[in-house]
């Protein structure tokens, strides 16, 4: 079985799992980097991190064509059901994970906010730790600063790390590879750099620099490329 990760540019990620189709912060209309349509693509799941615009997205319409199940935590998740009318929503919270038909989800820590685009509380910000029906562990930072729980996580052993190398708004380059050295993964994508100048990064030169120092082998994708693990 095979799991299969896109990257749509951003923090704008699918997962084939299970004959399932996962989004993760589906931001594709104002993404510059997006190479996809937000009225082409499938979901059966979305996952929302935190409240920003940069990662709500188009969250409700998508999930509205598809009648995807939207899950985040509780805030974000109440608010797409009391102000958007979705119905199919599903609430945790940081720590807590749920058994899915794609798999094992956690809720894991992430520093960073989380204001919702209409000024609403959306709660605290979360990454995602998803086991597969296979067992792999696949852990997606999302938008979060360097925090010495990543050990945690990577107590856990994982596969794959999906992490934001743009700075500024997340850990740049420097603390990313702190981070992947608390991670250990098998296999590590970097994200959230390059879709406006104030992110933009030098990913191939973070790649060499983190082969050199640790174990993990870096994937460098481009917007609308896929990666199986
Ligand atoms: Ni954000
Ligand atoms: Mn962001």
């Amino acid at each position: 079985m095979t799991n299969k990760f896109t990257w749509y540019g951003h923090a704008t990620l699918g997962l084939e799992t299970s004959g399932f189709k996962l989004l993760i912060d589906p931001f594709f209309t104002d993404n510059p980097a997006a190479t996809v349509s937000p009225d082409s693509v499938e979901a059966d799941f979305i996952l929302v991190s935190h409240g920003h615009g940069d990662h709500v997205g188009d969250t409700v319409p998508i999930a509205k064509r598809t009648g995807a199940t939207v899950i985040s935590n509780f805030e974000i998740a109440s608010w797409f059901e009391e102000k958007h009318g979705l119905e199919k929503t599903h609430g945790q919270h940081v720590g807590g994970g749920h058994k899915y038909p794609f798999g094992y989800l956690k809720l894991t820590l992430a520093l960073h906010g989380s204001k919702l685009p209409d000024g609403e509380n959306g709660g605290n910000p979360c990454g995602f730790l998803l086991t597969t029906n296979d067992g792999k562990k696949l852990y997606f930072a999302q938008d979060t600063g360097l925090f010495g729980d990543m050990k945690l996580i990577g107590e856990e052993g994982i596969e794959l790390a999906v992490i934001p190398i743009g700075d500024n708004y997340t850990m740049g380059p420097a603390d990313a590879l702190r981070a992947v050295k608390m991670l250990e993964p098998k296999v590590v994508i970097p994200i959230h750099y390059n879709t406006w100048d104030l992110i933009a990064q030098d990913a191939d030169a973070w790649k060499e620099l983190v082969e050199k120092e640790t174990k993990a082998k870096v994937v460098v994708l481009k917007p609308g490329e896929s990666f199986s693990v």
